[in-house]
């Protein structure tokens, strides 16, 4: 099923760690990319989109059942309009370049975040192609457009008290999985990874509920230049860490070779 994907595979066969069933990454840095080259931003953001395809591929060939990239935030619309007008391009062009290859390469595609504010269009695009690729299962990319994690928690909060208010859900039934349910993410694991290239140490309102338990990995790569080798980096740092849940490392150790909480 790999024939088609155009990935580096002696590179990625070389790697035999682990890899995350649900890969989160928040691709910055394309601005400084392209500062760099003297470049306007929005080159820096074409070579971003370059990036998601390699990014995209390489995941799919590894294995990964989920990955989601943080795209633009509903921060980013107060970004200078030619800024957005630009980057809502590249979306457009992105889905109608990617789709055959997606669907070709069976993964589902998924947008999360407020559809509301995009153009007649883009919503469009994207309805289709979720729809053609509703049944694809060896890899769902949710791209996160005019995504906010507060908003995303207050819009659940919002569903919850509606049900609660007409009757049909009792407030003393609420705990976390009826939460999850009316997140956009409703269905989908939490990361075990996120990613955040480019050097900040920051979380920028990215899926603030499903991260509660995620690793981070921060890497000063620029996302333009954020390739296979720098995913694969990524990978060998998670494979070394122990994932706690608030236990002991004694704890886990035992959970791990016996297979109980023993
Ligand atoms: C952050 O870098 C990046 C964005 C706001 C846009 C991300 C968009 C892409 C990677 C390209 C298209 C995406 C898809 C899914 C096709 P920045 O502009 O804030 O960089 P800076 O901090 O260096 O200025």
């Amino acid at each position: 099923m790999s024939g088609d994907l155009n990935v580096d595979e002696d590179l990625l066969d070389s790697y035999e760690g682990t890899i995350p069933g649900h890969l989160a990454i928040i691709m910055d840095g394309n601005g400084r990319w392209a500062r760099r080259r003297d470049l306007p931003r929005i080159r820096g953001h074409r070579a971003g989109a370059q990036a998601v395809r390699s990014v995209v591929e390489a995941c799919r060939y590894l294995g990964v059942d989920t990955l989601t990239l943080y795209a633009f935030s509903s921060q980013n619309w107060q970004r200078p309009p030619e800024e957005v007008a630009g980057l809502m391009t590249l979306f457009e062009i992105y889905l109608q370049r990617e789709r055959e290859r997606l669907l070709e390469n069976d993964i589902r595609l998924e947008v999360i975040g407020n559809r509301d504010r995009l153009a007649g269009v883009l919503r469009d695009s994207i309805s289709e192609i979720e729809e053609a690729s509703a049944n694809n299962d060896q890899m769902v990319l949710q791209i996160a457009v005019s995504y906010g994690g507060r908003e995303e928690i207050v819009r659940a909060a919002q569903g919850i008290a509606r049900e609660a208010a007409d009757g049909t859900l009792d407030p003393d039934d609420i705990d976390e999985s009826v939460f999850e349910d009316h997140l956009y993410t409703a269905g989908r694991p939490d990361p075990e990874l996120v990613i955040r290239t480019s050097g900040e140490m920051r979380i920028s309102n990215f899926l603030l509920w499903q991260i509660a338990y995620s690793e981070l990995y921060i890497t000063d790569t620029l996302w333009p230049d954020f390739d296979e080798s720098a995913l694969l980096d990524a990978f060998h740092d998670y494979e070394g860490r122990e994932r706690r849940f608030g236990k002991t490392g004694a704890q886990v150790e035992t959970v791990e070779n016996t297979g109980s909480d023993g």
